[in-house]
């Protein structure tokens, strides 16, 4: 496994443009910010950076909305600034992957005004148009993801279109051979201009049912979870042609060198192993979220991680996310000292591991007031909780009134916390997050155990997880307690004299491990079995 690819090896770092660095004073980040940010990615010692959307676009969704593929918004910068973030970044070892949105594109698209201006528009057949029921009213009962019926009615060309997302995001017919040609030229221009690969957003939604069937009732739908939840999207996700759709996507790639391609797909993992496709020839790394959703609790975790070694494919390449754009911070969730016990799973996990920004510094959710709020999908299904404001504030650089992101009114909310939580107060503490998000970043890196080892898991006590990582004759163990108690941990025979690498307090390295461990509260350790080389 030395010959490892870099997304093997590497650490990808989610930035949400609008949120990372304004280096123009609208309150927005933009490209420029992005690039004179390098030098503290670099610093911090991630690998590639995955930038959600950043093209042109009306902002109904926030750039996942896009009116021109090859395009940039002008509120992030201009294609010259695009070069020249992608040029430093290299120069500083950094990839850059861009979020490729195949599924729809914004109603103000060319494409789909021309295909909306008339029946017999060449274009019409790019999106999914089609006659009201028999009895009147939208084709099928489909949902959108963001409320309502997923059918919009055109009053002036008589039909409906069909839309996942919001109305102002049309789904593209992949179906439609003329559609996928022009989606995989998209990719190949940022491919030509350096690209080091994509996300792709939704993946799973891409192809619909063929025959327009109804989609069944959710039976476990209870009120209070989102509306569209009401139906189980059989007929709209994870048709079984996708993995043509995907199996081309890859070719693409697989024209350049070293590139990757990335799947954003929430689906249990039986069927997500699909998306790795026939002999891997599908995604590098369809996205596995199962750490979001799980309860807090070490058994919990160590199942889910059992069951996903076992559902790899053979030569598949794992991958772990501890949250992203759309979900709740990982702090919010765990809570402060259990958000440090977080950052060693993800960095310890067999898999790349992808770390969205401002987790690094503890960033929690911020709340945001009802006049406040941005996100769509909050201002459609308003009061259930899911809107996705609150992981999205600006990141906090420093003290003072924009916290260092912007000299301007920021577009959400700044955390109230900001002016402690900063990348300034706590890159100088040798006790905080940030400090050891950085120690255990450095570690990966050192230990190809970590990076590229075999996984095992090791029998623990309860409240606590605990695995092995092996490659090279050296072997790391790491004991997470994912409690708030004391444990104590008796170590196998072959560990005692384990010697301490790093905890998640910091202030434990070379300590030797007996037979027993004790771990403190919300502690983890990574240590180095005895008998290792060095
Ligand atoms: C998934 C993206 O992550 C989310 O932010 C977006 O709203 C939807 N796809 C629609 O593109």
């Amino acid at each position: 496994m030395l010959d490892a690819r870099w997304w093997q090896r590497g650490i990808v770092y989610q930035i949400y443009p609008r949120s990372f660095m304004d280096s123009n004073g609208d309150g927005i980040g933009d490209l420029s910010g992005i690039r004179s940010r390098l030098p503290y990615l670099a610093w911090l010692g991630v690998d590639a950076i995955w930038i959600s959307p950043i093209y042109t676009s009306p902002m109904a969704d926030f750039g996942y909305d896009v009116s021109d593929y090859r395009g940039i918004d002008p509120r992030f910068g201009t294609l010259d600034e695009f070069d020249a973030l992608v040029r430093d970044a290299h120069a500083t070892g950094l990839k850059v992957i861009l979020d490729f949105v195949p599924n729809h594109t914004s109603d103000q698209h060319p494409w789909f005004v021309e295909s909306r201006a008339s029946r017999e528009s060449a274009k019409r057949g790019w999106y999914i148009w089609r006659d009201p029921a028999p009895g009147g009213g939208p084709p099928t009962n489909w949902l959108s993801e963001f409320g309502g019926p997923a059918w919009e009615w055109d009053a002036a060309t008589g039909q409906y279109y069909y839309h996942a997302y919001l109305k102002e995001q049309p789904d593209l017919d992949w179906r439609n051979p003329e559609v996928r040609d022009a989606m995989l030229s998209v990719m190949r221009f940022w491919l030509d201009r350096g690209v080091d690969g994509f996300r792709v957003d939704t993946i799973h939604h891409l192809i619909k049912d063929s025959e327009l069937r109804d989609n069944p009732p959710n039976p476990q739908w209870k009120p209070g979870m989102p509306p569209h939840r009401k139906l189980l999207r059989l007929y709209t996700t994870d048709r079984p042609e996708v993995h043509e759709a995907v199996a081309a996507m890859r070719r693409v790639l697989d024209d350049y060198d070293d590139r990757v391609l990335i799947g954003e797909a929430y689906l249990p993992f039986d069927r997500l192993m699909a998306y790795y496709g026939q002999d891997l020839s599908g995604m590098h790394l369809p996205f596995n979220f199962h750490l979001i959703g799980a309860p807090w609790d070490a058994r919990a975790i160590a199942e889910i991680v059992r069951e996903y070694e076992a559902a790899l494919p053979q030569g598949a390449w794992p991958n772990w996310v501890l949250g992203n754009h759309d979900k709740p911070r990982i702090r919010s969730r765990v809570g402060a000292a259990q958000a440090r016990v977080a950052a060693m799973l993800l960095l310890t996990l067999r898999g790349t591991p992808t770390l969205y920004y401002g987790d690094e510094i503890g960033m929690c959710d911020v709340p945001i007031a009802p006049g406040e709020v941005q996100d769509p999908f909050e201002k459609n299904v308003p009061g259930l909780g899911v809107g996705r404001d609150p992981e999205r504030t600006p990141m906090q650089w420093g003290g003072g009134a924009g916290a260092g992101f912007t000299t301007g009114r920021p577009w959400l909310p700044l955390a109230p916390d900001a002016d402690r939580t900063n990348v300034e107060a706590l890159r100088g503490d040798p006790g905080s997050i940030l400090s050891l998000y950085r120690a255990l970043i450095a570690l990966r890196r050192a230990q190809p155990a970590l990076a590229v080892g075999a996984y095992a898991p090791l029998a623990a006590g309860e409240g606590v997880l605990a695995y092995a990582r092996e490659h090279g004759g050296r072997r790391l163990l790491v004991l997470l307690n994912l409690s708030s108690r004391p444990r104590r941990l008796a170590l196998a025979a072959g560990a005692s004299g384990a010697r301490v690498l790093l905890s998640t307090g910091l202030d434990r390295a070379g300590e030797r491990l007996d037979e027993a461990v004790e771990l403190r509260p919300d502690e983890g350790l990574i240590a180095e079995a005895p008998g290792a080389p060095g």
